[in-house]
């Protein structure tokens, strides 16, 4: 199958964009076509200084080598090395609806966050379907926050299709790959964890950071003996991506009996959280040593996305009658 993913170079990784799309990024390498890449051009919407775009693009290229990406076995790319995207984009962005777009949640949250609603903003998710359709993706991992882009992407599809497409389609129709039990992993303070929030424990926060972050974690004031239920606790949630099955059955039979303070909780979970990464941890500093390594993974990505993207854009440039 053909996979396809992207994360924008916003600011640092955390541990909901691991569980929600990065674990699976790396399983699904094994035995697939995948594509993986960073999102910069989306993340013009948000980052508006040069030098940290740069240094955000470099970051996001080392966290996922370092994660255990691997780029002999899926390209991994830079989305503004494949300048077909934009061109794709601008047909797609001729048959979508207003409509549709009006009524994106992202949209509306980011800007009540305070984001610029300029027309980047809102014609993000065209740029997207663009990304995901460039690559005959059949596959999309990600969390449960970018559903409705993937319903968008193949509303756009199945319009082109309908508009252009004769005896046979212009675009495949992908499909979200979406894990249940991590679809939305709780920040510090039970909202989604997101890089836009200030809740997250990031993959690569040092030991110390990792156990002062843990007791910032908000709770209910129950005592220690009261019985509690863990799936009201995003204590328990994160504890839950972490904790090997049998220290989890006792921690789960502690909290529904009484008898487990948030207290051993948050230190329990940040101990579990430290040696989870610490191999990444070791990567990292070894990537971040030579960044020529990555600069060539960056380049021999690109020639390879590019080559893919420009057979698609030439189909769909031929069946608008734009070639
Ligand atoms: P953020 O919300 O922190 O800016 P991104 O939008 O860059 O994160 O997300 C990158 C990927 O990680 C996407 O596939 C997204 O769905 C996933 N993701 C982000 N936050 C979470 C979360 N809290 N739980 C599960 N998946 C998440
Ligand atoms: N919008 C995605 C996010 O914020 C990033 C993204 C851009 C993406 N293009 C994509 C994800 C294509 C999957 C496929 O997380």
């Amino acid at each position: 199958m053909r996979i396809l993913s992207g994360i924008q170079p916003s600011g640092a990784l955390h541990i909901g964009n691991y569980f929600g799309a990065i674990r699976q990024y790396i399983a699904l390498q094994e035995g697939n076509e995948a594509y993986y890449f960073v999102a910069n051009y989306h993340a013009l919407t948000s980052v508006r200084d040069a030098g940290r775009m740069r240094q955000h693009v470099f970051d996001v290229l080392a966290d996922l080598l370092s994660l255990g990406l691997d780029p002999r076995k899926a390209t991994l790319f830079v989305q503004s090395d494949v300048p077909e995207t934009t061109e794709l984009a601008w047909l797609l962005t001729s048959v979508t609806p207003m409509g549709w777009l009006e009524k994106c949640v992202s949209f509306k949250d980011k800007v009540q966050q305070g984001l610029p609603a300029d027309h980047g903003l809102f014609a993000y998710p065209v740029l997207q379907a663009a990304d995901i359709l460039l690559y005959d993706a059949d596959l999309v991992p990600v969390g449960q926050d970018q559903k409705q882009h993937l319903e968008i992407t193949r509303d756009i599809a199945e319009r082109f299709n309908r508009v252009y497409g004769g005896d046979e389609d212009v675009f495949r129709l992908p499909k979200p790959y979406i894990l249940d039990n991590v679809a939305v992993v709780p920040g510090l303070d039970g909202q989604k964890m997101s890089k836009s929030y200030n809740n997250t424990i990031e993959i690569f926060d040092d030991p110390a950071t990792i156990r002062k972050k843990v007791k910032r974690i908000v709770t209910d004031s129950a005592p220690v003996e009261a019985p509690k239920n863990p799936d009201d606790s995003s204590l328990f949630a994160l504890f839950k991506l972490f904790a090997p099955v049998e220290e989890l059955a006792e921690v789960e039979r502690r909290y529904r009996e009484g008898g487990i303070g948030y207290g051993e909780m948050k230190n329990r979970l940040g101990e579990a959280i430290i040696p989870r990464f610490a191999h990444a941890r070791e990567q990292r500093a070894e990537w971040a040593a030579h960044p020529e390594r990555i600069a060539e993974v960056r380049a021999d990505g690109a020639a390879r996305a590019r080559a893919t993207a420009r057979r698609v854009l030439d189909r769909a440039r031929a069946a608008c009658g734009v070639d």
